[in-house]
């Protein structure tokens, strides 16, 4: 990557990273002595799903929405996840708690279909039960992306049909999105913004796509891109702030003359989006990007507030799978 690339999942380098623990399959392990087996579905196929998840005073934040997504994602591919949200929060707090990690951390959690007997393709060659990662690093994304902001480029790899394989599913498989981050870095820019089948904007190769027009904020209808948990948070943020929101098919040339672009991810929130194909988007000035970023902070507050109240209060609700 060139020096002066940025990417949006850039943090402040944190020398506390270089002797975390990692948790496999019940294991906390030294990063350096972390493995998993040459054998692994993950590795040989990239067969396996995986959430991206933030630590805010020592809650998860929109814990529920990340594991709706997890477990519908490893239901669709038939995959066991061999234990209910309550193991994975427990699996997540006893990592959290070897590294004494409260906030400003971010996890990927992962989840492959485990070793194989031999090194193919079927399903049922995966015989002893899923390998479960828990990757938690001290990360605060970088501020200077905020007056900066990232550039993209349009790159020719689209996002695919449902019927080949759904964008939706947080899998562990990523080629296409790495194929089109790489066409991005080689003209020139941070991400790839990429096109749906019929040539309208979708999203990156890394993010969820935003534009502000006239005040109203635009998104794709969602049929292509990854169901982001924060995508879904903004739009109900301005449902429930009265900034006029859209799903809609919208193309590069609408893209291109908006006063104000984001994306967003859990890893950097909302980030700005300076430029795409070297046009300058709107006058650098983002009153409705940052206006979203502050009611985003407040939610973020109220959903680990809302948690912690619950689990502090007796247990009475039923458990969810
Ligand atoms: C392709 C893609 N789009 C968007 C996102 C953002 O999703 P979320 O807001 O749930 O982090 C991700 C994160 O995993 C992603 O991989």
């Amino acid at each position: 990557m060139p020096e002066s690339a940025h990417t949006t999942h850039d943090a402040d380098e944190d020398a506390r990273n270089r002797d975390i623990l990692i948790y496999v399959n019940g294991e906390l392990v030294h990063r350096d002595e972390a493995k998993v087996s040459v054998y692994d579905s993950g590795f040989l196929l990239g067969d396996g799903m995986w959430e991206g998840m933030r630590l805010y005073d020592g809650e998860w934040a929109f814990f529920d929405a990340h594991m709706d997504r997890f477990f519908d994602s490893c239901r669709s591919v038939s995959l066991d996840v061999g234990m209910d949200r309550d193991g994975i929060r427990a699996a997540l707090e006893k990592t959290a708690q070897a590294n004494g990690m409260e906030t400003d951390v971010h996890c990927r959690l992962m989840l492959t279909r485990g070793v194989k007997a031999k090194p193919f393709q079927h399903p049922g060659l995966s015989r002893s039960g899923p390998t479960l990662v828990i990757i938690m690093e001290h990360s605060k994304p970088v501020n200077a992306l905020q007056s900066r902001g990232i550039r993209l480029a349009t790159v020719p790899q689209v996002r695919g049909l449902p019927m080949s394989q759904d964008p939706k599913l947080n899998s562990h498989s990523k080629l296409n999105c790495v194929i089109a981050c790489l066409q991005a870095e080689q003209a020139g820019a941070d991400e790839g913004l990429m096109l749906d089948p019929h040539g309208f904007v979708n999203t990156t190769n890394a993010c969820n796509f935003f534009i502000v027009r006239r005040g109203e904020v635009w998104t794709s209808t969602g049929d292509y891109c990854m169901n982001g948990v924060t995508r879904a948070n903004v739009i109900r943020l301005c449902e429930q702030n009265g900034i006029p929101i859209h799903q809609k098919n919208f193309s590069l040339y609408e893209a291109y003359g908006a006063s104000e672009a984001f994306l967003t991810g859990t890893f950097g929130a909302q980030t700005p989006v300076a430029e795409i194909d070297g046009k300058p988007i709107g006058s650098g000035e983002r009153p409705v990007t940052a206006e979203i970023q502050r009611l985003y902070k407040e939610m973020v507050a109220q959903d680990v507030a809302a948690q912690s109240a619950r689990r502090a209060a007796p247990a009475d609700s039923g458990t969810q799978p």
